[in-house]
Formats: C-alpha cells, sequence, structure tokens
C-alpha cells in the first residue's frame, strides 16, 4: 500500500489561504488535512465551519478533518456537508464511540479515531474492526510546529501487529512533529497516513517536501 501524505493546513498561511490549497492541489499530496480545536478538548482555537467551506471551495483532494473537540458527536453531519471524506474523533471525548464511528460510516465517509500520546492501544480492542483510521498523535494536540514524542514509534508497530493480524484495512495515521529527519522510520513502522504541517508550508520548497515523502514508495 502506498502512503498517504495529508498536509496540515494549520501551519498554512490564512491571509493565502486558497494560494496555499492551490499548492497542495499541484503537489503529489493526498488529502487535506483540517485541525478543528474549540479551546476545551485542547487549549487552543483554529478555525471553524467558514474556514472549512472556504477550503472546501478550492481544495481539489479530500478533505480530512480531526476534530479535536469536546461532544464531537453535535458536529459530525456539519463537516460532512462541509465535505469531509474523513473524520477523526478523539477517544478521549467519546463515552459513545461505537455510535459515533458507526454514524460517520453510515454518511459514506471514512471514520476515523484519534489517541492521544498516553492513550494505550489497548484503548482500541473492542473498535478497531469499525474503523477505517487510527491517528495516533505523535505530539500532544493543540498545535503545530512541537517535537515528534520517540514513543509513538512503539505504538506505531504494536497497531501495525493487530491491524495485520486480523487483516484489517484500518490505516495509521501520524499527526505531529513529522519532518525530513524521521518520515521514514515511521513509514518503517508501519504507518500509512502522514500529517504534515510545518515541514511542508515552512519549507522553501513544500512540493519538494511533499514529493520526498512520496518518494518512500518507490524506495
Ligand atoms: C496538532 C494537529 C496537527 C498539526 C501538525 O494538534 O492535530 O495536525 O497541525 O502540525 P505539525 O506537522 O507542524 O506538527
Ligand atoms: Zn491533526
Amino acid at each position: 500500500m502506498t502512503s498517504i501524505i495529508a498536509p496540515s493546513l494549520l501551519a498554512s498561511d490564512f491571509g493565502n489561504l486558497q494560494r496555499d490549497i492551490e499548492m497542495v492541489n499541484q503537489s503529489e499530496a493526498d488529502w487535506f488535512h483540517v485541525d478543528i480545536m474549540d479551546g476545551l478538548f485542547v487549549p487552543n482555537i483554529s478555525f471553524g465551519m467558514p474556514v472549512v467551506e472556504a477550503i472546501n471551495k478550492y481544495a481539489k483532494k479530500p478533505l480530512d478533518v480531526h476534530l479535536m473537540i469536546v461532544q464531537p458527536e453535535r458536529y459530525i453531519d456539519t463537516f460532512h456537508q462541509l465535505g469531509a471524506s474523513s473524520i477523526s474523533v478523539h477517544i478521549e471525548a467519546c463515552p459513545h464511540l461505537h455510535r459515533i464511528i458507526h454514524h460517520i460510516k453510515s454518511l459514506g465517509i471514512k471514520a476515523g479515531v484519534a489517541l492521544n500520546p498516553h492513550t494505550s492501544i489497548d484503548t482500541l480492542v473492542d473498535i478497531i474492526d469499525d474503523v477505517d483510521i487510527v491517528n495516533l498523535m505523535s505530539v500532544n494536540p493543540g498545535f503545530g510546529g512541537q517535537k515528534f514524542i520517540p514513543r509513538t514509534l512503539d505504538k506505531i508497530r504494536h497497531l501495525r501487529a493487530i491491524i495485520d493480524s486480523k487483516n484489517l484495512n484500518c490505516l495509521i495515521e501520524i499527526d505531529g512533529g513529522v519532518a525530513l529527519n524521521n518520515y521514514e522510520e515511521i513509514l518503517h513502522a508501519g504507518a500509512n497516513v502522514l500529517v504534515a504541517g510545518n515541514c511542508v508550508f515552512g519549507a522553501k520548497n513544500p512540493h519538494e517536501v511533499i514529493a520526498t515523502m512520496k518518494a518512500f514508495n518507490r524506495k
């Protein structure tokens, strides 16, 4: 399976959002990663519906929506209507995770569950068969530009072993601190989706960074 590159628009220049979206459209990237923060589940507020609507107007690739919000069940239908191709909710924010995952799937889009760095892979045992994506946070969510937490590599290997032993199609997405000096070991450990914010939008040549990460598949 080839890896999926998902630039995170949180690191884009919001004053030139259309320009940065066009850059991703023209690049080898696969998805747009869209981070929604509510100032409650995480200590930061990112952006809301009108901005996602604007993103969807120009984006020509799937929108991968990552909800870092409390009670995400209140907004699933809204983000679906705004063009999400996948929606991930945090396991720490969902007492009724099974219900919300099946609701997302009933809309015909991919359902993801996101895990904070301290949350064990073992918490997935009774939901892993139902999800399309596991987003393993490799930083504490809330801010772009943080350092990758190395322990994530063991979590990737552990999860990869479970997914392969059960013969599931579930994707492992890694979110936070992904950079040119660690993407190879992340993919080697068994990840499928790389979210990349600052290392793409902070680069002199974002196309080149995306193409380099994508080229791993051809090695
Ligand atoms: C962090 C977000 C990430 C963030 C990644 O809370 O979920 O998607 O944008 O940004 P970088 O790649 O800069 O760590
Ligand atoms: Zn994210």
